[in-house]
């Protein structure tokens, strides 16, 4: 079984969660949507991931996942995102991708993610001070990588 794992990562979470899963997942290709296009119909899964902001998923990840959205479905499917919102993953899901999609999908998860101001410029350092500080304020954890989730995930393409 030959799969596809194609993300957009802005700073990198869905990036480290996508070659995670490759590591795990025999007879993986890495397609970075940044850099990347990909042939579908060469694969028999298709693993779809991006990072959440503002309640979205990456443009381009949208663009790619809804110019090919028969394709995709004639396929197995994964779907993961990284957010700071755990708990609402799935909904974060289910808002961004086509229903259709989110309905014949294998997996659908949230890997966590990750809020690093330093490593980040512009609007984005702002919003991961901001946040940073607020879950501080709040006594609670900053976000990252679940990879009991990512490898919990792999399992189901292997
Ligand atoms: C500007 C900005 C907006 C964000 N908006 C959300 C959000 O609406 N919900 C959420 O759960 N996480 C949000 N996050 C957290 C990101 O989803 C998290 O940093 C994730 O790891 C980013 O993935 P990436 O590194 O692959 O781009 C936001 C982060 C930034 C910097």
């Amino acid at each position: 079984m030959k799969t596809a794992i194609i993300y957009f990562s802005k700073t990198g979470a869905s990036a480290e969660c996508a070659r995670e899963l490759y590591k795990a997942i025999p007879e993986s290709t890495l397609v970075n949507l940044a850099i990347d296009t990909c042939d579908i119909p060469k694969f028999d899964n298709i693993i779809l991931g991006g990072g959440i902001r503002a309640g979205m998923i990456p443009s381009r990840l949208k663009k790619f996942v809804f110019s090919n959205e028969l394709e995709i479905q004639k396929k197995n499917v994964g779907i993961f995102v990284c957010c700071s919102d755990f708990p609402h993953s799935v909904d974060y899901i289910e808002k961004n991708f086509p229903p259709l999609i989110v309905k014949r999908a294998v997996c659908c998860a949230g890997f966590g993610g990750r809020m690093n101001a330093d490593e980040m410029k512009g609007i984005d350092r702002f919003v991961a001070k901001v946040a940073a500080k607020r879950i501080k304020k709040a006594g609670g954890e900053m976000p990252s990588i679940n990879y009991a989730k990512i490898a919990e995930f792999a399992a189901g393409f292997k």
